[in-house]
């Protein structure tokens, strides 16, 4: 039985993102003592036809720039340049693709990225990121439009040599509100029982993969407990997302200190790598949660952020360079939230991280 919850009615944008914010203030960032041995961390990865040069995810973060401007792609490349093996561009609507995202646009970012050595991949978002819509007004034609719309999406992706595509599913946003049993109030197909809850998911799944084809690498983003669901109804919604053709499970808690712990479940039962993220910015934690077999990736978000050099510096040793993200939230979330080109406090006079508009 799911506990009932009251309906915060979260919005799409900043409502949803000040949630996101709640949930990292409970992290810790540790690792003044860091120790030499970071080899899992290197180990590299091969997912389907794509080389991970490492273990080091660089996670989707909205940087309020267009992603195919100059500062976009530049943005990107420093990323990549850094040392992560997989870039996952921002979340990014899927009405844009075939509008101002083709193939021709988005040539570039993907190639300034894998110029750099990483492999690209980007989150794909259901409407236009920044608007709202109540799932329980969605019509079904609005709905199959936005199945279709990411097949399309991800066609376009393929075209322009992105390796993969991440439908986000997590942090109370809509594909995730549909899994949400306080949330959902359908009669139709995707609503009601658990399998109608699971339905708009594995259905974007099963799209993208027709869509465009078995070259194509598929994410997926999930936060593994959630409103009125827990952490066996994930599991159960992973095994359905993998058999709908799933490479990597991305594991976006949003909350808990020790949260390579949450990702460890999917790790064990799921037969696909699993990125654990949140708090992962310490190499110590990082590289024994690789060892302990809890991931196969770790995603290092505000910490590349503030310092994009955080994996050449890890892998050269050169610990005591690294910038480290103090937590403070004010230049990337704090930005974000005033709808403000995203940056780091730690930037200013900082020679390693000159991108600054
Ligand atoms: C500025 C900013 C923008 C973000 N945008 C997204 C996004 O587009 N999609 C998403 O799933 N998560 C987004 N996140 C969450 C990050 O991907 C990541 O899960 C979160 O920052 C926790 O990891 P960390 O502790 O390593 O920063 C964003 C985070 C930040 C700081
Ligand atoms: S502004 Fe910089 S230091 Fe502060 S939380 Fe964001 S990335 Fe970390």
């Amino acid at each position: 039985m799911h506990e009932a919850r009251v309906d915060l009615k979260i919005g799409l944008n900043r409502a949803a993102l000040r949630v996101e914010y709640l949930y990292l203030k409970e992290t810790t960032i540790t690792g003044d003592e860091m120790k030499p041995q970071h080899s899992d961390i290197f180990s590299p990865l091969k997912v389907r036809h794509v080389e991970l040069r490492n273990r080091i995810v660089a996670p989707p973060m909205v940087q309020l720039r267009p992603i195919t401007s100059s500062d976009g792609i530049a943005w990107y490349r420093r990323l990549a340049a850094g040392g992560a093996g997989l870039v996952i561009i921002e979340a990014t609507g899927i009405p844009h693709f075939g509008n101002e995202l083709t193939a021709e646009t988005l040539k570039p970012l993907a190639d300034a990225i894998h110029a750099e050595g990483a492999a690209a991949a980007i989150q794909l978002f259901p409407i236009v990121f920044g608007t709202t819509a109540d799932l329980n007004e969605l019509t079904s034609e609005q709905i199959r439009d936005i199945v279709a719309g990411y097949g399309n999406a991800a066609t376009v992706c393929r075209d322009a040599g992105i390796d993969g595509v991440e439908p986000h599913g997590a942090h109370g946003y809509l594909l995730n509100q549909f899994f949400m049993p306080d949330r959902n109030g359908r009669t139709d197909e995707y609503g009601g029982s658990f399998a109608d809850r699971c339905e708009l998911g594995l259905e974007v799944v099963e799209r993208i993969r027709g869509s465009a084809g078995d070259d194509m690498l598929i994410l997926y983003r999930h936060t593994p407990v959630g409103e009125g669901y827990t952490l066996e109804d994930s599991l159960d919604y992973a095994e359905g997302l993998v058999a709908e053709g799933v490479d990597v499970l991305d594991i976006s808690p949003a909350r808990a200190a020790t949260v390579a712990d949450l990702a460890a479940p999917f790790k064990k039962q799921l037969p696909v790598p699993v990125i654990a993220v949140n708090g992962m910015n310490d190499p110590d934690a990082a590289a024994e949660a690789l060892r302990n077999g809890l991931c196969d990736l770790v995603a290092v978000g505000r910490g590349l952020l503030c310092d994009a050099e955080w994996p050449n510096k890890v892998r050269e040793e050169r610990f005591a360079e690294i910038v480290k993200c103090t937590d403070c939230n004010q230049g990337c979330f704090g930005n974000l939230t005033k709808g403000q080109h995203v940056a780091c406090v730690h930037w200013k006079d900082d020679p390693v991280a000159p991108f600054v508009v």
